[in-house]
């Protein structure tokens, strides 16, 4: 048997998130700017003889075969017609249901932690095919770093040019579903092929105050209606996060975690003190680049 891999299931924020239009297939189109962060869970993935088990140390994460990890893992033995088994272990620190991707994060390490334990050296082509049917999210995870997210979602291209910040997140504690924010946008829904602010900000190179200003999270307004607990933490985080000297703050994805980008670590931490102060959870995390989030999996193909 191989030995256990260990491995780190990193969590992301969205930049900016611009909803185009519906979709036939239930999805929606959109254009997004992804970053990984270096706030994650541990994943251990260890080898059994057969069949597919998860553990998780957070209740509100499932166990059975609906976890997305536990669905990556059979997708692969299907795929590669593997028969052994796998146990994967999740220790849980990317707050759930906060708009951070874990739950993708962890289905995409999965993929790539699998791929390399049953030595399978799959071509990018079919793991990727393979993460976007197990979500939207979850191709970018292949790849991490900062990255333009079109289609939806997971047609990603990563930026020559990566953010390198401190980014405070505030948990708010709330629990919000993706699928209910994007059905409230529907009601209100305008074709905004013509908005360009992600455009905007990727061909600025990612610099300058004025182009933070122009990112927009069109998902904002609907995750505040689905969670009214959420609206009244929303202002009092967004305050304490501007004054404390963010350069960009905002909800990330459908929420419920915001986040604030900060040039130092010292006034990342200072962030971090006056949200707890007012009685809200934070962290400071470090943005992770392309290179830094796929340099191990890169150098363990290369092997
Ligand atoms: O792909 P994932 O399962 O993470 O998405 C959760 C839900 O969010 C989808 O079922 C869909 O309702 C919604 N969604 C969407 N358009 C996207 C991404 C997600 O409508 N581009």
């Amino acid at each position: 048997m191989p030995r256990p891999l260990r491995l780190r299931s990193y969590a992301k924020v969205n930049l900016g998130l611009e909803v185009l239009a519906a979709r036939e297939d239930g999805y929606h189109d959109l254009r997004t700017l992804f970053q990984t962060i270096d706030l994650h869970d541990d994943l251990v993935l260890r080898p059994r003889p057969r069949g597919v088990v998860v553990r998780c140390d957070h209740p509100l994460v499932p166990t059975d075969g609906t976890n997305l990890a536990a669905r990556a893992a059979e997708s692969l033995r299907a795929w590669a017609g593997v028969d052994q088994g796998v146990e994967i272990v999740v220790n849980k620190r990317i707050p759930v249901g906060g708009g951070l991707g874990g739950g993708s994060s962890n289905a995409a390490t999965t993929l790539l932690g699998l791929d390399r334990l049953w030595k399978l050296g799959l071509p990018w082509g079919d793991l990727h095919r393979l993460a976007c049917r197990l979500g939207a999210d979850v191709p970018y995870f292949l790849l991490g770093g900062t990255a333009l997210g079109l289609g939806r979602g997971d047609e990603v291209y990563p930026l020559r040019r990566q953010l390198r910040g401190h980014v405070v997140i505030a948990d708010p504690g709330v629990f919000v579903s993706t699928a209910r924010v994007f059905s409230r946008i529907d009601a209100r829904l305008t074709p905004r092929m013509n908005s360009n602010s992600i455009f905007y900000f990727v061909s600025r190179e990612l610099e300058g105050a004025s182009a933070y200003r122009s990112l927009v999270n069109d998902l904002e307004e609907a995750a505040l209606e689905e969670a009214p607990a959420l609206r009244e933490q929303a202002g009092r985080i967004r305050d304490v996060l501007r004054r404390e000297g963010a350069r960009h703050a905002a909800l990330s994805g459908s929420g419920s975690s915001f986040f604030g980008l900060f040039g130092g670590a010292r006034a990342a931490r200072r962030a971090v003190a006056a949200l707890e102060a007012e009685g809200v959870c934070a962290l400071v995390a470090r943005t992770l680049t392309l290179d830094e989030y796929r340099g191990p999996w890169a150098r363990s193909r290369a092997r």
